[in-house]
């Protein structure tokens, strides 16, 4: 998840929290200090900010690299962090602010396995859209 401070990353991950019935019990906050926080629900949910590294070295050093190879949704804040060490597949996600009270996702399927979900990825898209609407 790309986006500048205050885009709505971690709010995000909230929703998503939410749909993997991951209970109120284990509440969703920011993990800018502990780097990482995991999370159980229908999958196994690793949250990630790396606002706080410099580079791929540091996040390495934080042993958080290992965390990209887990059975499990990563959700990375801050991803430009990881630089080289970008996973060969993923969801990338820039969240932009129209307005205060809203926010604009913009999903890029990255790597082999994303982009073969691309078509069910627009067909939820839609479906969400539509709800909003
Ligand atoms: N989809 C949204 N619509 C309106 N406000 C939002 C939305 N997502 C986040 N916000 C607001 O933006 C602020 C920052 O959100 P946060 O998720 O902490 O950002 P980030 O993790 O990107 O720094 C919060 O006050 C939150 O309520
Ligand atoms: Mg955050």
């Amino acid at each position: 998840m790309e986006g500048g401070l205050g885009a709505g990353k971690t709010t995000f991950v909230q929703f998503i929290a939410g749909n993997l019935e991951i209970g109120n019990d284990q509440y969703v906050s920011s993990p800018s200090f502990s780097l990482l926080h995991e999370y159980s629900g229908t999958l196994q949910v690793f949250h990630m900010d790396l606002y706080r590294l410099t580079d791929e070295d540091d996040v390495e050093a934080a042993g958080l690299l290992d965390y990209l190879e887990h059975h499990g949704l990563c959700l990375i804040e801050w991803p430009e962090r990881l630089g080289t060490e970008k996973p060969d597949n993923y969801l990338l996600i820039e969240i932009n602010i129209p307005d205060s009270e809203h926010r604009t996702l913009t999903l890029t399927a990255c790597g082999p396995s994303w982009k073969k979900r691309h078509s069910k990825l627009v067909s939820i898209v839609d479906q969400m859209n539509q709800q909003v609407a």
